[in-house]
């Protein structure tokens, strides 16, 4: 099935609970808005693609439940739950575009049953659409790979960060579809291990072959010549920097000193011109995550932790940006890609 979907029977949002993974694969069913938003915080769904969808669905969540039975009172309640959704993770501009596409789309209704019918139609497009950008992006991407080639990857920017597919592994994917063998290097991604979890398990699901480090090594792979090019995805692009997993800063400046091709592969939805990296909010994870593994206590239980969850990598760094529109080069002004 899809990362994150809707049932129509039970009106719910369905998802794969990626917290299990890889050791169990189990469906879950999200059908209030509290549990979507639990469900966004702990990272069952997560990604910057798939977070568009669950905010969109979202909405027609909201809408599902809400009581009132005048359009302003329904536009009330889909503001407040709007609110609520984007509160849950601030760094995934996605998550805040897929609500608000789905709520702007509520201004072509006439009555309460259409705003109902509306948003759940846009948050169906808007998952569908994932789906179909990415194969595009895939097309473009897959052009940079040659057959035989290594490439190192970050995090999960697969088919499970997406609604299917995957953007940085969609480009892979659609490399493997036009006949080329690729291999691909999973960094581990700590401290809740995208990488060592949710890559390898979904590459190995496609027979795709790929190794796993932990991200420590990534500059000893790269200085033994392992590596040929390094693709990421993205979960927010502003002017000046690609905002994604921590981690992807220190690998960004490696492939540099390496000189080899440092991509980010991401939909347009991801860009975002009205910020600045100065201006983005990074989220701050649980000091917990790095004091246990699970229930494992890896550290002082009361010592002092920094966890930001993604860093922002200069656009220095970036050999291009591959879009569903093509792949840009940096310089490039965003405004030129997004029209
Ligand atoms: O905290 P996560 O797991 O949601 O972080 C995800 C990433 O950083 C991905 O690389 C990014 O969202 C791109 S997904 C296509």
């Amino acid at each position: 099935m899809r990362t994150i979907d809707w049932n129509d029977e039970s009106n719910s949002i369905v998802m794969i609970d990626q917290t299990l993974l890889p050791v169990e694969y189990r469906v879950i069913e999200c059908k209030t808005l509290a549990s979507l938003c639990e469900a966004i915080r702990s990272l069952r769904v997560r990604g910057a693609p798939a977070l568009g969808a669950a905010g969109a669905f979202g909405i027609a969540l909201a809408a599902e439940l809400s009581s009132a039975d005048d359009m302003d009172g329904l536009t009330r309640d889909l503001k407040v739950a709007a609110k609520t959704i984007k509160a849950t993770r601030p760094t995934a501009v996605n998550l805040a575009w897929g609500v608000d596409r789905t709520i702007n789309a509520i201004s072509d209704a006439y009555d309460v049953d259409g705003i109902k019918d509306i948003v759940l139609a846009e948050a169906k497009n808007i998952a569908d659409e994932d789906v179909e950008t990415n194969k595009k992006l895939g097309k473009h991407g897959a052009k940079l790979l040659e057959d035989g080639d290594t490439v190192m990857t970050h995090c999960n920017a697969g088919r499970l960060a997406c609604v299917d597919w995957g953007t940085a592994l969609g480009v892979i994917r659609s490399a493997v579809e036009a006949g080329k063998d690729i291999n691909v290097i999973a960094c581990e991604t700590r401290p809740l291990n995208q990488g060592g979890r949710i890559t390898t398990w979904e590459l190995m699901q496609d027979n795709i072959d790929v190794r796993l480090i932990s991200d420590s090594m990534s500059g000893h792979v790269m200085s033994k010549g392992m590596v040929d090019k390094v693709i990421v995805g993205a979960d927010r692009i502003t002017g000046d920097a690609v905002f994604n997993k921590i981690g992807t800063y220190t690998h960004s400046v490696l492939a540099k000193e390496h000189e080899i091709p440092f991509y980010v592969a991401a939909p347009i939805s991801t860009f975002d011109p009205d910020n600045w990296e100065d201006t983005v909010t990074i989220e701050q994870r649980d000091a917990d995550e790095l004091r246990f593994f699970k229930d494992v206590q890896i550290a002082p239980a009361d010592v002092k932790v920094y966890n930001p969850a993604f860093d922002a990598t200069p656009m220095e760094n970036v050999t291009a940006v591959i879009t569903e529109k093509g792949v840009f080069h940096p310089p490039f002004l965003l405004d030129e890609v997004i029209v």
